[in-house]
């Protein structure tokens, strides 16, 4: 259990949910973690999980630079950050008012963004590093009235590609996540909102069940190792086989 053995790794939206597999994944694989969420909660989780739990906002001022200077100065350096804290809304354009749509993408893609910039030339001075940034199959696959979401995430989506193209030859990979149906509190509270989805959304994939966070966590852990070294900005769907269906 030593693949992450040497690695310290930020998680963004560790309190709960797809993060905190992630988070706990990791962990288990040897790696250092610093848990981050906006929920006071993840002191607890991070305490039971055996990392440094960090209550910030993602979006807010310099929060990406007291993450990265909290790894830094508990473990040493940082090699790896999960860019995960997300947000979905029920929406098509024209139900997007510009609140909504500056609060999402100041989440999904302005948050990345500024946590990767503050992120990679620590990771740079640690000889290399990887980023896993959590996206979604809607990305690409669009699902009905999401728009602010899935404009967000396939944003994300190139936002890993360029970061590889630009810094693949310094040791810096970038990859994507991209999940179908996970079972998590966000997946909860949107599928109570209508009688039926939860167990529509699972016929849709082919292991006839939704995703575990575990698995997620599994698939994190192979792009944060050095298993995988040569693979970089590359988009990795753990979705059941949802997507290649016709
Ligand atoms: N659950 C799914 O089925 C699914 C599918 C595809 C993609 N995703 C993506 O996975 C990621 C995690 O989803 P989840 O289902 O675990 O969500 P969740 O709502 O269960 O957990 C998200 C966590 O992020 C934290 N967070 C929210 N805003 C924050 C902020 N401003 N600063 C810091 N932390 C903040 C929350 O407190 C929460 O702990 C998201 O990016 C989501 O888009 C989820």
């Amino acid at each position: 259990m030593s693949r992450l053995k040497g690695k310290v790794i930020v998680v963004t939206g560790a309190a709960t949910g797809i993060g905190r597999g992630i988070a706990a994944a990791c962990k288990e694989q040897g790696a250092e973690v610093v848990l981050v969420d906006i929920n006071p909660d993840v002191e607890t989780v991070a305490g039971e999980i055996g990392g440094t739990g960090l209550v910030l906002d993602v979006t807010a001022g310099d929060s990406a630079e007291e993450a990265v200077e909290t790894a830094i100065r508990e473990y040493g350096v940082i090699t790896g950050l999960v860019n995960n804290a997300g947000r979905v809304d029920e929406a098509d354009i024209l139900e997007t008012d510009d609140d909504l749509w500056t609060r999402t993408m100041a989440l999904n893609l302005d948050a990345p963004y500024r946590w990767s910039r503050v992120a990679i030339p620590s990771m740079l001075d640690a000889g290399g590093g990887a980023i896993v940034n959590i996206s979604t199959i809607e990305a690409t696959h669009v699902r009905p009235r999401h728009f602010p979401y899935v404009v967000s995430k396939s944003g994300l989506n190139c936002m890993t590609r360029a970061i590889a193209v630009d810094f693949g030859r310094q040791g810096i990979r970038c990859n994507t996540i991209s999940p179908g149906s996970v079972d998590t509190e966000m997946y909860e509270r949107y599928t109570a909102q209508y009688p039926g989805l939860r167990e529509h959304l699972i016929g849709l994939n082919y292991a006839g069940r939704l995703g575990t966070t575990a698995e997620i966590g599994a698939a994190a852990v192979y792009l944060l190792s050095d298993e995988t070294r040569f693979l970089n900005g590359h988009e990795l769907v753990v979705d059941g086989a949802r997507t290649v269906a016709t």
